[in-house]
């Protein structure tokens, strides 16, 4: 999938994503998405200190009309997946009619129900892919950020979330394509295509806001990109030892009329705009005092914006209540559903465990103009 203003446009499930708001949905047991619960993988406790768990460290979510196997992804221990299907029952929740949000962030809710039942943070990483997601290796050693990868292209992509720890990690996919051959880099315009979220990133990033939904599909992935560029501008990472394609092309809306697909990304940046408090001011990362309508100065998508790749080090990419009261308007509906959401004890319990109070939250601003 892309956003059609850069011309690289795949095929997201569209000829099933109807305006229709359903919320019949059911879950179904399926022999080959149970998980082998009890062999050992390393992982990042709450506080970014090692611990052992026995459960799975992350859960690809992946919405289609109807299940079938992805090439080189299989359940494993250290791995869970789970099937959002829209025109028939063989997945593990039946949504028919969900957009391209609705369906993801019902998946979101999925594994948070199960993640907080853990009482160990849950997964480590949240995937979103496309059902025709295609994942490669690359051959290039140029583009590889370690020596000894694995020649699974999942578990080599797992390998590099787990060394660099990115707020969201994503494959190289098509415009990518000609970049110098760095091993990672940041993007401003990512597609959605096959995207993990660090489980910090439900403080504010996710679920996706579906706000602009009946405008156009293409808008909650606008609002990932501009905040991951906005607080996490060191740790959106591109992986390019693997790369995405995929074989469906949505370069023909057949479904024109049954919803709508603006491409004006003006009406989302215009609309975030007005969850921020004009006349507040936070402290960023790099300690410079801004009001976050300085990141909106210039276009509403951006082809690049600098930056450099990070691992996260001791980055914090838990948003804190306090830094979202300061930055933006709390009575913004906007807000106050991110608020809600928040409050939530299982997700509470995914984003504090124990902890008693929320640690500072530092914004790491891309370079601003
Ligand atoms: C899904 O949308 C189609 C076309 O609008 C409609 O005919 C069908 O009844 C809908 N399915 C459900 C389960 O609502
Ligand atoms: C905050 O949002 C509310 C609700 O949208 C609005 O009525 C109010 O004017 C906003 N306040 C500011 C300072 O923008």
């Amino acid at each position: 999938m892309m956003m059609k203003k850069c011309m690289h446009v795949s095929l997201f499930a569209i000829v099933s994503v109807i305006l229709l708001w359903v919320s019949y949905m059911k879950r179904f047991g399926f022999p080959d998405s149970e998980i082998d619960r009890f062999v050992i993988s390393g992982s990042i406790g709450e506080n970014d200190s090692p611990v052992w768990t026995q459960q799975p460290q992350f859960v690809y979510l992946v919405q289609g009309a109807s299940r079938h196997p992805i090439p080189n992804l299989n359940a494993k221990p250290s791995r869970e997946i789970v099937w959002l299907t829209y025109r028939d029952k063989t997945g593990d929740i039946y949504f028919p009619n969900s957009t391209l949000t609705e369906g993801r962030n019902r998946l979101l809710l999925e594994a948070i129900d199960r993640a907080s039942k853990r009482n160990d943070g849950g997964y480590l990483y949240y995937l979103f892919l496309d059902d025709d997601l295609l994942l490669r290796n690359e051959n290039d050693r140029k583009r590889w950020w370690r020596e000894d990868l694995p020649n699974n292209p999942f578990d080599r992509f797992e390998l590099f979330l787990l060394d660099f720890q990115p707020a969201v990690g994503f494959a190289r996919y098509q415009h990518n394509i000609h970049d110098a051959p760095a091993p990672v880099g940041v993007k401003y315009n990512f597609d959605a295509i096959f995207n993990g979220f660090h489980r910090h990133t439900i403080s504010f990033m996710l679920p996706y806001i579906g706000d602009l939904d009946h405008t156009s599909w293409w808008f909650s992935q606008w609002f990932v990109i501009h905040i991951s560029a906005m607080f996490y501008n060191s740790n959106r990472v591109l992986c390019n030892a693997v790369y995405a394609i995929n074989p469906r092309y949505h370069g023909n809306n057949k479904l024109k009329g049954a919803y709508t697909d603006s491409e004006d990304f003006r009406i989302p940046r215009d609309y975030f705009r007005t969850w921020i408090d004009k006349n507040n001011k936070v402290k960023t990362a790099n300690g410079e005092n801004i009001n976050l309508l300085r990141t909106f100065k210039r276009q509403a998508l951006y082809l690049d914006i600098p930056g450099k790749a990070d691992r996260k080090h001791s980055m914090e990419y838990r948003v804190s209540t306090k830094f979202i009261t300061i930055a933006f308007n709390k009575s913004h509906p906007g807000i106050q559903k991110i608020l809600r959401w928040r409050n939530l004890p299982k997700v509470r319990n995914i984003l504090y465990g124990s902890e008693k109070d929320e640690p500072d939250f530092f914004p790491d601003v891309f370079p601003l103009h």
